[in-house]
């Protein structure tokens, strides 16, 4: 097992490991003293890993009880969210009491927000049980629930107290929601570390969660609450939360992403704000991975949803510019620029 310690507000650990999630109640025990532990997890999940990790912490003197709501970033609303509220609120859970989260990327937003918000604020545990979890939505704190407006619009920075990642429950995983995972990897590569590319396509999960995992680490030290050098690890979710939008959520937030780095790399090239233009070897490493990249939604529908974008202040939004594969810059642009910017990186 390999750890990591995320040196934030709060410092906690991230274990990385195989079949962890069987003694999951001895890792919590080191941070957590008995109490009631509600685990929130989706559908899908449950039927797969729920009892294993409840056994474990009612084995380690934990009071356990779960919510389970059903499985897709459908459920990543204000519904679900006040659902689960009421619930804990009806099981009397209070303030020494902690979240379990047990699943994906929606999982761990929204057990995380709750966490955040729930008596202004409990401990929780991050589980993630996909790849895309594992190297990114369980680190770092964000957490978050989408509006009828648009992806993430409404969350807060909430620190867990102890991130599991089991990549052993990657076995269960079908092969699409894998390739989700997949394209948050190939960002990390393009953002931070272009050595990555190889493991990555060879499936060296260990290896590429821990670098992931790494780079993720020294910037949210930085930056915790994303004033600025966070931003970076946002390549491709510009236009990637709208085409997520725009789809109903047919569109994974994986495939969102490859296919909004593709239009924020041609884009940035073409605008002149970088002098080498990766686009082209990016759509080669996409294509290779399986990703379908073709953009079915218009400049206008884009740049509607492109406003809602968090990166904006004022009437600049600051992007994610590749300067090659492996190393990224920020850079603000005004919003008519961005106009620009999604119309020229839409076309090849
Ligand atoms: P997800 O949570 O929807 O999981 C994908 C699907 O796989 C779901 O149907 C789930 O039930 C199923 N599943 C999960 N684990 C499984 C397993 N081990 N075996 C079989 N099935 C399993 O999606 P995701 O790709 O994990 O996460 C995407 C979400 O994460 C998006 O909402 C995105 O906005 C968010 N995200 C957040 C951050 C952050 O920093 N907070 C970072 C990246 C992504
Ligand atoms: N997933 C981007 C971030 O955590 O900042």
């Amino acid at each position: 097992m390999k750890k990591f310690v995320l040196s934030t507000t709060n410092p906690y650990e991230i274990l990385i490991g195989k079949d962890l999630i069987k003694n999951a109640g001895a890792y919590i025990s080191t941070c957590i003293p008995p109490c009631h532990l509600y685990v929130i997890t989706d559908s899908t999940v449950n039927n797969i890993y729920a009892q294993v990790v409840m056994t474990s912490l009612m084995e380690h003197g934990y009071r356990t009880s779960k919510v389970v709501f059903p499985a897709g970033e459908h459920s990543k609303n204000l519904n679900t969210y006040s659902n689960i509220l009421e619930a804990m609120a009806d099981e009397g859970l209070n303030r020494s009491d902690a979240i379990v989260s047990l699943g994906g990327g929606v999982v761990g937003d929204m057990a995380g927000f709750v966490a955040a918000t729930y008596m202004r604020g409990i401990p929780y545990v991050q589980i993630p049980t996909t790849y895309m979890a594992a190297i990114d939505a369980s680190i770092g704190g964000k957490t978050g629930i989408n509006l009828l407006s648009g992806k993430n619009l409404t969350g807060a920075y909430w620190q867990p107290s102890l991130v599991i990642c089991d990549y052993k429950t990657f076995d269960s995983l079908p092969a699409e929601k894998l390739r989700d995972g997949i394209a948050e990897a190939v960002k990390c590569a393009v953002v931070a570390e272009d050595s990555l590319i190889t493991p990555i396509k060879e499936h060296h999960y260990e290896y590429v969660i821990e670098r992931c995992v790494s780079i993720k680490k020294s910037v949210v030290e930085v930056d915790e609450c994303d004033k600025g050098l966070r931003q970076i690890l946002n390549f491709g979710h510009t236009i990637g939360h709208g085409l997520e939008k725009l789809s109903a959520f047919s569109i994974s937030h994986g495939q969102a992403v490859a296919k909004g780095m593709v239009v924020e790399a041609r884009a940035a090239y073409k605008l002149g704000l970088t002098d080498v233009d990766i686009s082209g070897d990016l759509e080669k490493i996409l294509s290779e991975l399986g990703f379908n990249l073709s953009i079915d939604y218009s400049l206008e529908e884009l740049y509607h949803y492109a406003l809602m974008d968090k990166k904006i202040s004022g009437d600049k939004i600051t992007m994610v510019i590749p300067e090659t594969i492996g190393k990224c810059r920020l850079q603000k642009i005004s919003l008519s620029e961005l106009r620009k910017f999604i119309e020229l990186g839409l076309h090849p």
